[in-house]
């Protein structure tokens, strides 16, 4: 991409833009982003998500996931993680640093619920065993379905955006903040 002369309000509003776009668009290259955890030994850990939800006003980004999987029992030790996304048709790379909270119960997760169960995905929430655990031998138990579901919304609290752009022309960088927005050598 050549460099269009952005201002920091634009680079802000079309981040927020292609996020919630990525939530809409199966093809988006944000709609995988790796979300890096700290371990719970201490060493870093990291997997792709499917982004859900983008809200700009509230800088929140939603993500679903099993409440039984490892990233979960992390994330309730160390909330902190970042979020990488990488857009080759925008030649953009978003490094986020966020917090992250966990719902498992109430009406937003009841929400997303009603929805879920009537497509495909739902067994990934409904399974007997949990990600991550031995499989089992008995076939049965392996594929076996829980009656309550273990679905998690996963909400990352946006701190911080350091936004990256590569371009023939030249690359440039910035970090956004909550309120603060400044260039950086990239
Ligand atoms: C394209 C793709 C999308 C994925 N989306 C999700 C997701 O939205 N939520 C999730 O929990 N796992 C998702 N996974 C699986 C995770 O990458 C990971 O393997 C799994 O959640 C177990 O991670 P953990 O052991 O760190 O908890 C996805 C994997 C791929 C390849």
């Amino acid at each position: 991409m050549e460099n269009l002369i952005l201002t920091e309000s634009d680079i802000r509003q079309r981040i927020w833009m292609e996020l919630q776009r990525a939530t809409q668009d199966r093809h988006h290259d944000w709609r995988t982003p790796m979300l890096a955890t700290v371990g719970r030994d201490g060493t870093p850990n990291a997997r792709t998500v499917v982004l859900r939800h983008a809200d700009a006003k509230l800088a929140r980004l939603d993500f679903y996931t099993d409440s039984r999987s490892p990233k979960v029992a992390e994330l309730a030790v160390q909330p902190q993680v970042t979020l990488v996304f990488w857009s080759k048709r925008l030649s953009w790379q978003l490094r986020v640093r966020a917090y992250v909270s966990l719902q498992t119960t109430g009406p937003e997760v009841d929400a997303v619920w009603a929805r879920l169960s009537q497509s495909a995905a739902a067994g990934d929430y409904l399974s007997a065993t949990a990600p991550g655990d031995a499989l089992p031998l008995d076939q049965a138990a392996c594929c076996a379905q829980a009656s309550t579901h273990n679905l998690a919304i996963m909400t990352a609290q946006v701190q911080e955006i350091d936004w990256l752009e590569l371009a023939r022309s030249g690359h440039r960088r910035a970090v956004l903040g909550t309120t603060g927005f400044a260039w950086r050598v990239p």
